[in-house]
């Protein structure tokens, strides 16, 4: 039986995935190589001084910790400025009306993110309101997949994670998931997520109802 929620921000309950990519893939055109869109999926859910390693191995660039510093922080300048100009529309389908639902269920859902800009985002797009406890990238020593952010979240819940369902849309986020003892829902394509325990396309039409028809397919 699942008594609570929690939810991933980026790529989840918001439409932001892409403007990581496109501010790392600047910082790697800045640094003279590409970065495709397959290999941004590595750097779904880890954070951004882990993204930024996987960015330098992949241009075999070797930097200073100071310069590494410097990177990450124009890299979060340019992310924040494809923020400046955002509104409520990045969130995603179906997540307002599916949290509206868990409310109206009395279902606690909880957020746990790897971003730094998951607080700031939510509050610019006004959706913090119905969330019993939100942990991000500036709560936690461990990145996922570690599961340091969902057990916070357990935590402030005060369930124990099996009564927990995450969602998810990296797959280091469902390892996470799995290694806290959560029950672990994908996000997106089954091909990438096959290590999430069930696995959805995207949260539209998504309701409790949904959510209970899912879990008795596999108990
Ligand atoms: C995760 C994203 O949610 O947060 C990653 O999936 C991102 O792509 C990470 O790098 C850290 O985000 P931020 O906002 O702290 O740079
Ligand atoms: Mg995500």
């Amino acid at each position: 039986m699942i008594s609570a929620c929690i939810f991933d921000f980026d790529g989840v309950i918001v439409d932001t995935a892409d403007f990581h990519y496109l501010s790392w893939k600047r910082l790697a055109i800045q640094l003279g190589f590409e970065f495709t869109e397959s290999q941004n999926e590595a750097m779904k859910g880890i954070s951004r001084m882990d993204s930024l390693d996987v960015v330098l191995k992949i241009g075999n660039i070797k930097a200073s910790p100071t310069e590494k510093i410097k990177m990450a922080h124009v890299k979060n300048e340019w992310y924040k400025e494809y923020l400046d100009t955002v509104d409520d529309s990045i969130i995603l389908t179906g997540v307002k009306s599916f949290l509206k639902d868990l409310q109206s269920h009395n279902i606690p859902y909880a957020l746990g993110s790897a971003s730094k800009n998951a607080g700031f985002i939510m509050s610019k797009i006004n959706i913090s309101a119905g969330f019993s406890a939100i942990f991000d990238g500036n709560d936690t020593r461990y990145s996922k997949p570690h599961p340091e952010v969902f057990l916070k979240g357990a935590s402030a819940l005060q369930l124990d994670p099996s009564k927990i369902i995450v969602f998810e849309d990296s797959h280091k986020g469902i390892e996470a998931a799995n290694t806290g003892g959560f029950v672990s829902c994908g996000i997106g394509e089954a091909d990438i997520l096959y290590n999430a325990k069930y696995v959805i396309p995207s949260l539209e039409n998504f309701t409790v109802d949904s959510l209970h028809t899912l879990l008795a397919e596999k108990e």
